[in-house]
């Protein structure tokens, strides 16, 4: 049997990603992005055409709401735009129940309207009349923007059919059916002056929130997520979009127009990206099993139940948390180790990012989540371990950043290139930042790594939406 030393060096260099391999994905990586601008298919990347034919500049004005809905929480917020690159911003959120996750699509819908009503009535009771009959007033009608961060087949800027759930949600009688028709259904049952003007990924929120926001300089060419899932989203000359029938939209056939790519779905056929034992046991627990693969090697929803996985086989083998080294108070007495998605990806953040003397920090957070006394040693192979998975994601990230970036030509038009970003992990993981600008440079972008800004874009899905339904 290995010692602790060798068995983690081993589990350390499967989650290692080699200059080389990094090259293969991003040629597959522009590869699936032609393909999928030519047509979609199931299993390709499926590159969707959002209906948003320009992005700000930061002189746009007006009141909008926007909601959001991507991950654990249903937002709703009203976004006053001032026309000089700045804006105010009032939200709530709302968590969302996991029964209504995985339930019936009216119930779920029948939650979103009612979180828009507490909200309206909350902070802008003002402005309109909930209650016409009480009232002659005619009420103003909102403009909303829907941020929706799930593959959608788009048809118009407010128009759009659930290809699939992702991030663990899975309400089956949503799929194929209009997004906005349901929500702007339950809005009316309730009589809310709401009209949901557009439907928004999260990645075009952020790209349209940054390009409003952004200081003077580089042209904003991605917004993109690294949170509970990864995506991206960037614009081309709709002529050079084959899918798009542009003919049936002749009057936007000049424009540019901004295309969700859903990364998340790069290489759903593992040609080129990794594929360990513990990517291999993830992927069989999730609702899309299949799908979305490459986002299950780097978001958020997913570094924690690697490492999980991976905790496991350290017990396993006998090489940690054996009977003795288990913790006899029931406050600590978790079956974390053994439930699956129990592991959030904050408890590798603060594992990698722990500097303390003989790893305290580390000592504690294990106590606290998986209630196992450990040693040093075993400590510092824990940590190994998290820092490998945590640099293969951020390694990761940077392949459909360099495809973007090769594939748009980008760098042989613009002196630099700015690329909005937002998420828990590109926010919050430590050192993530740096990790991507690390593997940018093995790329054959190189040196002009440098002529890469990266800004986060923190209110991407609220002001972002509010601007796609500004230009609706
Ligand atoms: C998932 C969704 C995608 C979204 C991303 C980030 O990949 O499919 O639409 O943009 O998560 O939230």
């Amino acid at each position: 049997m290995l010692d602790i030393k060798e068995k983690t060096k081993e589990i350390v260099s499967e989650f290692d990603l080699s200059d080389e391999s990094i090259t293969t994905m991003i040629n597959h990586y522009i590869l699936q992005t032609k393909q999928g601008l030519k047509e979609t298919s199931v299993r390709g990347m499926p590159m969707i055409p959002t209906f948003v034919t320009s992005v700000p500049n930061g002189t746009e004005k007006g009141t909008f709401l926007a909601v959001d809905l991507g991950g654990t929480n249903f937002r709703v917020c009203s976004v006053k735009l001032n026309g000089d690159s700045s804006y105010e911003l009032i939200q709530e959120k709302a968590p969302i129940p996991h029964d209504l996750m995985v339930g019936k699509s009216y119930e779920f819908f029948n939650y979103l309207a009612l979180q828009v009503e507490k909200f309206l009535k909350f902070h802008h009771s003002d402005k309109f009349c909930l209650e016409p009959s009480s009232n002659p007033r005619t009420p103003e009608v909102f403009k909303m923007g829907f941020t929706f961060s799930f593959p959608v087949d788009q048809t118009a800027l407010n128009r759009g059919k659930l290809i699939r759930w992702t991030k663990g949600f899975d309400i089956k009688d949503a799929v194929g059916k209009d997004i906005v028709g349901l929500l702007q259904s339950h809005l009316n049952m309730r009589g809310l002056p709401v009209h949901v003007a557009a439907l928004v990924n999260d990645t075009v929120g952020t790209l349209m929130c940054r390009s409003y926001t952004k200081p003077s300089g580089g042209r904003t060419l991605i917004g993109c997520i690294f949170g509970t899932g990864t995506n991206g989203a960037y614009s081309q000359k709709i002529k050079t979009i084959p899918k798009f029938d542009a003919a049936a939209h002749p009057e936007i056939t000049d424009k540019i127009m901004v295309i969700n790519t859903e990364w998340g779905s790069f290489d759903n056929d593992l040609i080129s990206i990794p594929n360990t034992r513990f990517d291999k046991q993830l992927n069989e627990n999730t609702p899309n099993k299949g799908f979305h693969m490459f986002e299950k090697r780097i978001s958020g929803m997913f570094l924690g139940e690697l490492l999980r996985l991976v905790l496991l086989e350290l017990q396993q083998d006998g090489y940690i948390f054996s009977d003795e080294d288990k913790i006899a108070n029931a406050e600590t007495q978790r079956n974390n180790l053994t439930t699956p998605w129990s592991i959030d990806t904050s408890v590798c953040s603060k594992i990698d990012a722990d500097e303390s003397s003989q790893l305290h920090d580390t000592e504690n957070i294990i106590k606290t989540f998986f209630g196992y006394d450990t040693n040093f040693e075993q400590r510092h192979a824990i940590q190994l371990i998290v820092k490998a998975i945590g640099k293969r994601s951020a390694y990761l990230s940077a392949v459909p950043i360099a495809g973007v970036i090769i594939h748009t030509k980008a760098l042989e038009k613009f002196e630099t290139i700015d690329i909005g970003a937002d998420g828990s992990v590109v926010e919050f993981y430590p050192g993530f930042e740096s990790m991507v600008r690390e593997a940018l440079r093995k790329t054959e972008i190189g040196d002009d790594e440098e002529r890469i800004t990266i800004g986060i874009a923190k209110d991407g899905s609220g002001v972002g939406a509010a601007l796609c339904a500004l230009v609706a």
